[in-house]
């Protein structure tokens, strides 16, 4: 039996039609099928090419439909699809084997589930069983995920509000501001969790000693430090974790969490925990069918594979230098935020047209809390060359007339 592909609908219409009849309105779509991606490219069913700069969500890290990401699917596709953490598996040790290899040295066990917001889950009800606590810090402009405790965890816009009634102990504090946490970080809280460099509110980074006053609040009072880097890890800022990078003042949380870039585009997440933490979670206290798949196991361990391979921890660093000289040239770019492919630049005016123009050149990139911010998420092979036709393409929508 060959696998069925309605190829009744293959034009924009007809996909676009098909899909708004039979699913939620949940997001609001570009004008495009997505049918075959390669690197930074996006291939639409009418045989046009996006540079894709978005990186479908941040998740395309290593480019999409990376040949060696595929071939290690459809290789464990073929011996076995599935079994729970109730047996033992080559794929899951292997995984989770490479995952800590690449973390900070503190960082010594791996919890796997299926999405960021469930890492995050996960997170703070370790911090609360190894604290015997019940509140979470975490920040305006934060954005954490939309399961019932996490979207709590959630000072961003209307997220929260959506996510009502929210699950009581959760505390905003000023983001960036050592003596807001400070003054909340009372012998009721279990952790602070925060993401390192705050994604959605646009790209906002604190300077590196920030990130060492949490760490040393958090000691000092008995707190869990939760890293969210469902956004920042897995090499995005060209670093395989903020945590223990430079930027961070090499400081290291007690707990980070994975999600998007971690499987390539298999749903997976992940919880890095030290010893400490390790320590305090015995049999049954979390778990979730799917994590720890072979599938989404084998996905994780050739997608950090193919990020060693293809030398894109340097190449994302380079890139970055590349792309900051070449938008000093563009008169409309009042600043650029953030660190590695995780940037924010922000415009002398609205980011939506831009957007927009970018969209209508061909050009994928995304928007943020902040509205003259646009984001760019790009897979980490993004080369000179690619940044130039960006670049090109800004000066061109921006130029005076
Ligand atoms: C920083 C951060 N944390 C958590 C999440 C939630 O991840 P997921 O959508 O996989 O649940 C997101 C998603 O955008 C995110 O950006």
């Amino acid at each position: 039996m060959k696998p069925q592909t309605n190829q009744k609908q293959t034009t924009f219409s007809d996909v676009a039609a098909l899909e708004e009849r039979y699913q939620l309105a949940t997001y609001k779509k570009m004008p495009i099928v997505a049918e075959r991606g390669q690197g930074v490219w996006i291939y639409t069913s009418d045989g046009e090419k996006y540079l894709d700069l978005y990186g479908g969500h941040a998740v395309a890290g290593t480019g999409h439909s990376h040949p060696h990401v595929a071939a290690a699917i459809q290789i464990q596709a073929e011996k076995l699809l599935f079994y729970s953490n109730l047996v033992y598996s080559r794929a899951r040790a292997e995984a989770a084997e490479k995952l800590v290899s690449v973390a900070p040295a503190e960082l010594t066990k791996a919890f796997f589930c299926n999405s960021g917001t469930e890492a995050n889950e996960n997170a703070m009800r370790m911090a609360r069983m190894a604290t015997g606590r019940q509140n979470v810090i975490t920040f305006s402009g934060g954005f954490h995920g939309r399961t019932a405790d996490s979207i709590s965890a959630t000072f961003l816009g209307k997220y929260r509000e959506i996510g009502k009634p929210n699950v009581p102990g959760h505390i905003e504090a000023e983001f960036g501001d050592i003596d807001s946490a400070r003054a909340l970080a009372d012998e009721n809280v279990a952790a602070i969790m925060l993401e390192p460099i705050q994604s959605m509110a646009g790209v906002r980074m604190a300077s590196a000693d920030y990130y060492q006053a949490l760490r040393e609040l958090c000691d000092e009072r008995g707190i869990v430090l939760i890293y969210d880097e469902v956004q920042t890890g897995v090499g995005r800022t060209g670093d395989w974790f903020f945590a223990g990078s430079e930027a961070g003042s090499q400081v290291v949380p007690d707990i980070i969490t994975l999600a998007k870039a971690l499987g390539s585009g298999i749903p997976v997440g992940a919880c890095l925990v030290t010893e400490k933490i390790s320590a305090s979670i015995k049999e049954n206290d979390l778990g979730t069918t799917f994590g720890g798949g072979m599938i989404a196991m084998a996905a994780v361990t050739a997608t950090l594979e193919a990020i060693e391979e293809d030398g894109l921890l340097v190449n994302v660093k380079t890139t970055e230098a590349y792309l900051r000289q070449r938008l000093t040239e563009v008169p409309a770019v009042a600043a650029v935020r953030g660190r590695g492919f995780l940037l924010g630049i922000e415009f002398r005016t609205p980011a939506a047209p831009i957007h927009k123009a970018l969209l209508d050149r061909k050009i994928i990139t995304g928007t943020s809390s902040e509205p003259k911010v646009l984001r760019l998420l790009p897979p980490l092979c993004l080369s000179n060359n690619q940044v130039d036709l960006f670049v090109e393409a800004l000066l061109a929508i921006t130029a005076k007339p």
